[in-house]
């Protein structure tokens, strides 16, 4: 068993260092920084341990020889020893010194932003993102949730705020941690060099369903990334087939819309995310389930028991129109 465990446990290690949610697969200027960051001070901090514990290791093996004066000195031992204390105290301080230039030099970098760039505003809540995307034209600007598309290679200024309590928005291969507070605009810029899927987790404890608290970054080209965006300001399409279109009507003579906003539709509450296009949206319950109609009714048949605690609550439905909402959810492209 413990071979087994010390033969896996690195590779498990190894392993975990890359993917889409890693500090040390890093695809953005600002997560490179720290990366570079904390390789250095892994680097001296190990060079660091292995002096003192050579030193330690040394000290043991100089014994004092038997029955010999407890009070004498040896000068010259003495110089020797003082000398070796104060570069010790010195190389101390220069380490210090230096990681404390380098932390200071990575955070200008890393909390520095650029003007006029794509701004999205991301608010934290119990327990998922609302996204914002901001545009000097208001017939431009759209909501979603959960899911945040940027274009690849550009830098992106988030406007992190919270609605309720702390979250913290870490994206570990683009970024640092930035918290969301509660009356206050945090702003954090970030790229992506490379196109793909990065997934990042709210990392302040925000309560009972703070591990269900997933957001995706989707780097995509720039002209996929504007036909994205052209289809996410569009309204939703009213359902042509009939089972969808009953669960439109199931949807709109539900409690469902005093929270959910689906534009086009009378549907217009804000508390929880909007769901004009949820069905374009790879997770639903914030990163907990993929999107698929069988996702979708298990959570709107019972979201407190995927996710205890929950805001949202337990609409009553009948068995039969559980399929056709779903249907109705899912389709919402
Ligand atoms: Cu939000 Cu933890």
């Amino acid at each position: 068993m413990l071979r087994r465990l010390a033969t896996t446990a690195p590779l498990l290690l190894l392993t975990s260092c890359q993917g889409w949610q890693s500090a040390l697969d890093t695809h953005g200027p600002a997560a490179q920084d720290l990366e570079r960051l904390f390789w250095i001070f892994l680097a001296v901090l190990a060079a660091v341990w292995v002096l003192t514990n050579g030193a330690f290791l040394l000290s043991l093996r100089r014994r004092r020889p038997e029955g010999a004066d407890p009070l004498a000195t040896d000068p010259a031992r003495e110089r020797r020893m003082g000398w070796t204390v104060g570069i010790a105290v010195s190389l101390t301080f220069v380490v210090v010194l230096t990681f404390t230039g380098l932390s200071y030099s990575a955070q200008k970098q890393l909390f520095g932003h650029r003007d006029g760039i794509l701004t999205i505003k991301v608010t934290g809540h119990q327990w998922w993102w609302q996204i914002d995307y901001e545009d000097p034209e208001p017939s431009r600007s759209f909501t979603t949730a959960n899911e945040i598309r940027i274009p690849v290679g550009e830098p992106v200024l988030l406007k992190l705020e919270s609605a309720d309590v702390i979250h913290s928005f870490w994206v570990p291969s683009l970024t640092g941690k930035m918290d969301l507070i509660t009356g206050r605009q945090n702003l954090l810029q970030i790229q992506a060099d490379r196109e793909g899927v990065y997934r990042g987790q709210c990392a302040e404890f925000c309560g009972w369903q703070h591990a269900h608290m997933g957001i995706l970054i989707l780097a995509r080209p720039k002209p996929e990334f504007d036909a994205w965006r052209e289809q996410q300001l569009k309204a939703a399409e009213t359902p042509q087939d009939p089972e969808r279109r009953r669960g439109e009507e199931i949807f709109l003579s539900k409690p469902c819309i005093m929270c959910h906003e689906v534009r086009g539709t009378p549907a217009g509450g804000k508390v929880g995310p909007d769901l004009t296009h949820v069905g374009s949206r790879r997770y639903i319950a914030s990163g907990t389930l993929p999107t698929t109609r069988g996702s979708l009714a298990a959570w709107i048949t019972d979201p407190q028991r995927i996710k205890p605690g929950v805001h949202m609550p337990l609409v009553p439905l009948e068995p039969d129109q559980v399929n056709p909402l779903a249907s109705y959810l899912e389709g919402l492209k």
